[in-house]
């Protein structure tokens, strides 16, 4: 059995997040949303890995090499613009050959991986199955009707009415028999060839399509909310470590991991928490749920329940809850007269400002 990882597109419900970085490699605590999906793969025996990229290749690359350090055999497959999931499928023929395959989309996380998924699908060699989970946006996913029995009976991609509110998550298993399903397909409204098509061609057809319903499910929805809701299931399990410095006046309490090269100092942390290798914690409050990755300053200032990005400070400005703070962001104090906003904000950004 092989993978075949989806690392393209462009990431535009992210933004301003994904103007400068792949979607994929957007963090959660810590660690790229991609490199999740890639161990959940390795987990769940499979080694041999086809990534599809597009324009942001290169840096999927840096990021994640030959895979051997996940354990992988990678391949990269270049897609030469976003023409929809089944293209990717159609352009990694040679690299599947004749091997049944879990289809990975880079930007979704799956809480507990895919092990069991992986297992049924080989006990019970259906032509495809697929996860549904249940979403309050059917809108902006693929969308599945079951029948009375709870058999998948039709798929729509994006509907404008939705027939039920449950969505395709981006992990779905396939024979080699996609494979001619994906070759009649014809483009979509919004142009692209669609996966959601190919499963529904494969149901017209009579072959076997199973669907198992999860819950645990994250995708780049745009909503922060979401983003800060999976960062705090990942730092829920993580392990205490301390590898940076700590000085006397501070206090860790709970699970606290502190990467080597950070320090903290005159600090309280309350965990779970992750403060990146090289950042530095100083007179400050840092409370559960928070993931400061490398190379980031918090001084004089208190913050919980947020996910700050590499190399961004916050100095000195009371407290921050709930809040996505990008790659080499600046947050300092306002002069406090004349009583006014001072913003440099990027393309697509949202701020709120209490009045
Ligand atoms: C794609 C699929 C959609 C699925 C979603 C899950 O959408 O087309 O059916 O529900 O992934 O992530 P896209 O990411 O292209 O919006």
């Amino acid at each position: 059995m092989k993978a075949l990882v989806l690392a393209g597109g462009a990431g535009s419900r992210l933004r301003p997040i994904t103007h400068t970085s792949a979607k994929q490699l957007v963090p959660v605590a810590n660690k790229p949303v991609l490199f999740y999906g890639l161990e959940a793969i390795r987990d769940a025996g499979i080694r041999e890995v086809g990534i599809v990229v597009g324009d942001t290749a290169a840096e999927i690359r840096a990021a994640v090499g030959d895979g051997s350090a996940f354990g992988l055999d990678v391949t990269y497959l270049e897609q030469d613009a976003p023409r929809g999931l089944a293209h990717a499928v159609l352009i990694a023929r040679e690299f599947l050959g004749e091997d049944d395959f879990v289809m990975y989309l880079g930007d979704n996380f799956i809480v507990g991986g895919i092990g069991d998924l992986v297992r049924r699908f080989r006990t019970d060699r259906p032509q495809a199955q697929i996860m549904l989970t249940r979403v309050s946006e059917p809108r902006a996913f693929g969308v599945a009707e079951l029948d009375a029995a709870g058999r998948v009976v039709a798929l729509e991609e994006k509907p404008d009415h939705p027939k039920s509110d449950l969505a395709l998550v981006g992990v779905y298993l396939f024979s080699p028999a996609v494979h001619e399903a994906v070759a009649e397909l014809k483009p979509s409204r919004r142009g692209e060839l669609e996966i959601t098509d190919a499963i529904q061609w494969l149901i017209d057809g009579g072959h076997r399509v199973e669907s198992t319903l999860i819950s645990g499910y994250w995708k780049d929805t745009g909503n922060v909310t979401d983003m800060l809701e999976v960062n705090r299931l990942v730092l829920e399990d993580v392990e205490p470590c301390v590898e940076g410095e700590v000085d006397g006046d501070s206090e860790l309490i709970g699970r606290v991991v502190v990467e080597a090269g950070a320090r903290v100092s005159r600090s309280r942390i309350v965990g779970p928490v992750i403060v990146g290798a090289g950042s530095t914690v100083r007179d400050s409050y840092v409370g559960p749920f928070t993931s400061i990755d490398r190379d980031c300053a918090v001084l004089g200032s208190e913050i919980e329940y947020s996910i700050v990005l590499r190399g961004a400070s916050i100095d000195g400005v009371g407290r921050i809850e709930c809040s996505l703070i990008g790659r080499e962001a600046e947050v300092t104090p306002a002069p406090p007269v004349p009583r006014a906003h001072r913003l440099v904000l990027g393309d697509h950004s949202k701020v709120q400002i209490s009045k």
